[in-house]
């Protein structure tokens, strides 16, 4: 059984360091992408304060598919470029999101989502492989630490599908 360590600094930094550790003995020795996904959202949204929703949508060929997730059901498809997680995925990076009602195209999945960070999800060989979305019932839950630590979660999580 994997024991979740609490996570018990009282800085953000220190926890997102913390936590990425913990991801890291999650999914080592194991390369299967569902596997690692549902390990890594339930992880993650377990361990961070004031989130409703957690998960990553996967880029099939064509456009984004939901995935592995904790929270309420969620949208299945969204096209690249299309709201907060289409626009990450298009773009490339980060968006960091503190009112989602003010970001254009926005598309709610749960009404009681206020704030939203989304990570491009990218290979090591450059390709797209999808987004990790993480929304909070916060209004600005999300600032630069989150932005950088969560882009340190997901590296953890793509390198863990091309680990030996
Ligand atoms: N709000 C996202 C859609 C996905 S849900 O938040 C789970 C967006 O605008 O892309």
């Amino acid at each position: 059984m994997f024991a979740t360590a609490a996570i018990a600094s009282d800085s953000p930094r220190e926890m997102y360091r913390e936590l990425a550790e913990q991801a890291r003995g999650l999914l080592e020795g194991e390369r299967d992408r569902i596997a690692n996904a549902a390990n890594f959202a339930a992880l993650v949204y377990h361990a961070l304060p004031d989130l409703n929703w957690a998960g990553f949508y996967f880029f099939d060929g064509k456009e984004l598919v939901v995935g592995p997730f904790q929270g309420q059901p969620a949208c299945v498809r969204i096209a690249l470029g299309r709201g907060v997680c289409g626009t990450a995925a298009a773009t490339r990076t980060t968006q960091v999101v503190r009112d989602v009602d003010a970001f254009p195209g926005h598309i709610p999945c749960d009404a009681a989502s206020r704030s939203e960070i989304v990570v491009p999800v990218i290979a090591p060989d450059g390709t797209l492989v999808g987004v990790w979305d993480v929304d909070s019932p916060r209004l600005a839950r999300f600032d630069e630490t989150d932005r950088e630590g969560m882009e340190a979660l997901v590296r953890v999580f793509t390198d863990s599908l091309h680990a030996h």
